[in-house]
């Protein structure tokens, strides 16, 4: 089905598709019947695909990543397309524009996208809101559905108070989320990646850490990294993660690599971190790095370049525990969900 839209959805903005189509696949599921027809083409329930990992239930391996529902909106929606778990985000505490559009770039001969979005986001305390609303009036079939934050730092706000934003952030969803990201690996936000480097990154999740309990509850907090470190880099994040005891990683973010690209033109120059096919095996050889490195000590969830059932195996042989779609999701359709489910039940 999906085979006869993209050609038309393909000519125009990637960004205005973006909202046409979540905003039609809200109408639809607000049909009545929409919600199960949706559940019945594309979801998959069986108990052989559940996973447990740092102690949260998926209901199936197979996320939305990051950057797709950044203020919390599509929740249900995407549930229904057949996604075991939901990471909403990038959220900053204040609300921001992000960058002038147009800042996403399809590379189709490729399959890749660049974006330079910029986190651009309702901010913290209206996404908390939104989640909370799904949690009271979700569905029975969707009360499980695990949902991650993914928090960040607004472009205003300097490295030196990075660590405060994060903290907003991380206080106000921690009633509303079952996990954290700290994503602090987007090429989009200017100094950003910086906060990966040794000191300040161990200095930001020893704080979050430290706030890491309420009520005898505490969330699982992953460290979201970029495919551009070095194995030396690499080899400091294997030990800030045991050292600050989070609870794992998510490899990788977009690349601001171009190696390999193929399509004509000045579009591979725009600025801005690339996804799809070209960061495949990046992203699977840093999963492969981390887990031989850490001999299997955290999870990881393994992002970047899934476009096939072939690609999503791959990432899991080299480590992941988990895994999530964007960019294959755009190209491929809801149908790439359903496909990996039956290949992992085959398997
Ligand atoms: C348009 C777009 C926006 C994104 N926004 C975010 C974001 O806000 N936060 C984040 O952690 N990752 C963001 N990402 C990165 C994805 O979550 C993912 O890590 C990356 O695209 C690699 O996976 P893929 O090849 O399946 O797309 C974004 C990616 C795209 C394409």
């Amino acid at each position: 089905m999906y085979f006869l839209l993209k050609p038309i959805l393909f000519k125009f903005d990637p960004e205005q598709v973006h909202h046409l189509v979540t905003a039609g696949l809200r109408r639809f599921n607000r049909f009545p019947g929409g919600a199960a027809v949706s559940r019945a083409l594309w979801h998959m329930k069986d108990p052989r695909l559940e996973k447990k990992v740092f102690g949260l239930t998926f209901e199936n391996p197979i996320g939305l990543a990051a950057g797709f529902d950044k203020n919390g909106e599509f929740i249900g929606e995407m549930a229904n397309l057949g996604f075991g778990y939901i990471e909403v985000g990038t959220v900053t505490p204040l609300p921001q524009p992000g960058n002038p559009q147009p800042r996403m770039f399809r590379l189709p001969p490729d399959g890749g996208l660049i974006n330079r979005m910029g986190f651009n986001n309702l901010g913290v305390d209206v996404v908390a809101e939104r989640i909370a609303a799904f949690r009271r009036n979700a569905k029975s079939y969707q009360k499980g559905i695990i949902i991650g934050g993914n928090i960040g730092k607004n472009k205003v706000t300097p490295n030196e108070d990075a660590v405060s934003d994060y903290i907003k952030c991380f206080d106000r969803l921690f009633d509303v989320v079952d996990y954290f990201v700290v994503n602090v690996s987007s090429p989009n936000t200017p100094g950003l990646r910086a906060l990966q480097e040794k000191e300040p990154l161990m200095e930001l999740l020893d704080t979050l850490q430290k706030r890491n309990l309420k009520n005898g509850i505490s969330r699982p907090i992953l460290l979201k990294i970029a495919p551009d470190l070095t194995n030396e880099q690499l080899d400091d994040i294997v030990e800030i993660v045991q050292k600050t005891g989070i609870a794992g990683v998510i490899a990788t973010n977009t690349t601001i690599s171009r190696e390999g690209l193929t399509i004509e033109g000045d579009v591979k120059n725009e600025t801005g971190g690339l996804s799809g096919k070209p960061l495949t095996q990046r992203a699977t050889e840093v999963i492969r790095y981390l887990h031989e490195k850490s001999k299997g000590a955290f999870p990881i969830i393994g992002v970047g370049g899934i476009h096939s059932p072939e690609d999503a195996l791959e990432k899991i042989r080299a480590g992941a525990s988990l895994i999530q779609l964007y960019t294959g999701f755009i190209y491929e359709g809801p149908g790439l969900i359903k496909r990996i489910n039956k290949r992992l039940l085959d398997n």
